[in-house]
C-alpha cells in the first residue's frame, strides 16, 4: 500500500504547477535537475522559473526544496549502489 501512495504522490507532483505564474510543473523541474541543473538561478536561466509576476515569491521556496531534496537522494543512491 505505501509504495502504491508514493507513486501516486510522485505522479501527482510531476503534474501540479510549483511556479504558478510560469505554469512549470513539477515533472519539468525534476527533468532540468535529472540534467543537472541543480541551483534555482540555473532553473531560472534553463526553464525560467521564478520569471513570472511574484518574481519567484511563491516558488522560490518550494523549488529550493526540490533541489535540497534531490540532491539528498542523489547522495542516498550513490551510498547505496557502492555498498551493492
Ligand atoms: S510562482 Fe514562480 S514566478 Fe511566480
Amino acid at each position: 500500500m505505501r509504495i502504491i501512495l508514493t507513486s501516486q504522490r510522485k505522479l501527482i507532483n510531476n503534474f501540479k504547477k510549483v511556479c504558478i505564474c510560469r505554469s512549470i510543473t513539477g515533472g519539468t523541474i525534476m527533468a532540468a535537475m535529472s540534467e543537472g541543473v541543480l541551483s534555482f538561478e540555473a532553473l531560472r536561466r534553463k526553464i525560467r522559473v521564478g520569471t513570472g509576476n511574484c518574481k519567484a515569491k511563491r516558488c522560490r521556496p518550494k523549488i529550493e526544496a526540490m533541489i535540497q531534496e534531490f540532491k539528498e537522494n542523489q547522495k542516498t543512491s550513490v551510498k547505496t549502489s557502492a555498498v551493492h
